[in-house]
């Protein structure tokens, strides 16, 4: 059986998480690996409809999606996690119970996803309409130490999800396209 992983994607709202995410799960569902997208947005509709924004259901959030791709991630399955995941803790936490881990830190500066605003929460958000929005008034801590930093602001979705390709083929938990094969995007 392949060795299972997690992909943790942290950062800001529209930063580019579940872009990325997506487009990973496309690649590597064509290079025949087992992979599945846990996505906050979609979690908290299901797995999560019970939580709210407050650091303690934030916490319970991750735990909960950190718990399915730790199983995920023990039956060889890619795991692909895609929520802000704001606080540095609850990241280590994950990276501590699933082991095969690997963080990705989608970096994006707050005037770039403010003028991105994919879902109009920013908006909101600076309007007081909402509160504890990530970035405008709730915290977002960076990692220390992610195997990868994506900037977003300065490269293609393709180029970033390249990188994360090239990083799992790093770290051996996928296999490089031999030469004469087509390319990995
Ligand atoms: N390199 C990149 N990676 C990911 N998204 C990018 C990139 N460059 C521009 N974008 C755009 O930024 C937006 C990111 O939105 P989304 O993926 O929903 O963010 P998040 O899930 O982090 O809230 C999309 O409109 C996407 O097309
Ligand atoms: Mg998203």
């Amino acid at each position: 059986m392949e060795k299972g992983v997690t992909v943790w994607f942290t950062g800001l709202p529209s930063s580019g998480k579940t872009t990325i995410a997506h487009k990973l799960e496309g690649i590597l569902r064509d290079r025949g690996h087992k992979v599945e997208v846990f996505d906050g947005d979609v979690i908290r509709k299901h797995l999560c409809s019970d939580l709210g924004f407050s650091k303690q259901d934030r916490d319970t959030n991750i735990k909960r999606i950190a718990y399915v791709c730790k199983l995920m991630t023990r039956n060889g399955v890619v795991a692909i996690a895609a929520a802000i995941s704001p606080y540095r803790e609850i990241r280590d936490y994950a990276r501590k119970e699933i082991g095969d881990f690997l963080e990705v830190y989608v970096k994006c500066p707050i005037d770039v996803c403010t003028k991105r605003d994919v879902k109009g929460l920013y908006k909101k958000a600076l309007n007081g309409e909402i509160k504890g929005f990530t970035g405008v008034d709730d915290p977002y801590e960076e990692p220390l130490h992610p195997e990868l930093i994506l900037e977003t602001h300065n490269e293609s979705v393709g180029d970033s999800t390249n990188k994360v390709v090239q990083l799992l083929e790093d770290k051996g938990y996928l296999q490089p396209v031999r030469k004469g094969h087509r390319s990995s995007v």
